[in-house]
């Protein structure tokens, strides 16, 4: 087990599109490993591949309790809408309003290459959300929500 660095925004490789991960190997899943270490040493509820430097579509989550990897996840269903405030890892202290969908079902691998689907709903759905946008170069402060006056 090892805790890596996490990047910070600025850093060109969160925002590049994190690549396809073609095959799962040895690597790959000391790299999920160290993806939990780093995100429970954090500590946050999720964590996306490129935070640590390496830009490829893999996230680790854990909402209350609930944790599990991805590879290659794409939301393949989502439904309703929920504002709630929102941080990341790789953008220390500043927290905002975001806009999400309320209900995601994301389909993807685990560690073992079987696929796997995951249901998420409020927290969970908000963190399957960030965390994907992170392999799409994508920073939650893009979204910040504006109340409509
Ligand atoms: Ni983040």
């Amino acid at each position: 087990m090892a805790i890596r660095d996490i990047r910070k925004v600025g850093d060109p490789v969160l925002r590049m599109k994190a690549k396809e991960v073609k095959k799962i190997t040895d690597k790959t899943k000391n790299l999920i490993q160290d993806m939990f270490d780093t995100m429970y040493d954090a500590p946050g509820a999720g964590l996306a591949a490129p935070q640590v430097g390496v830009s490829q579509q893999i996230i680790v989550i854990d909402v209350d309790g609930d944790s599990f990897e991805l590879i290659n996840p794409v939301i393949i269903e989502q439904r309703g809408t929920q504002i709630g405030e929102e941080g990341c890892l790789s953008i220390p202290g500043e927290r905002y309003l975001v806009n999400r969908a309320d209900w995601v079902k994301v389909k993807g691998l685990n560690a073992e290459g079987q696929v796997v689907e995951v249901i998420g709903e409020a927290m969970l759905a908000r963190a399957l959300q960030h965390e994907i946008d992170h392999l799409n170069g994508v920073l939650f402060t893009d979204k910040i929500y504006h109340k409509k006056e």
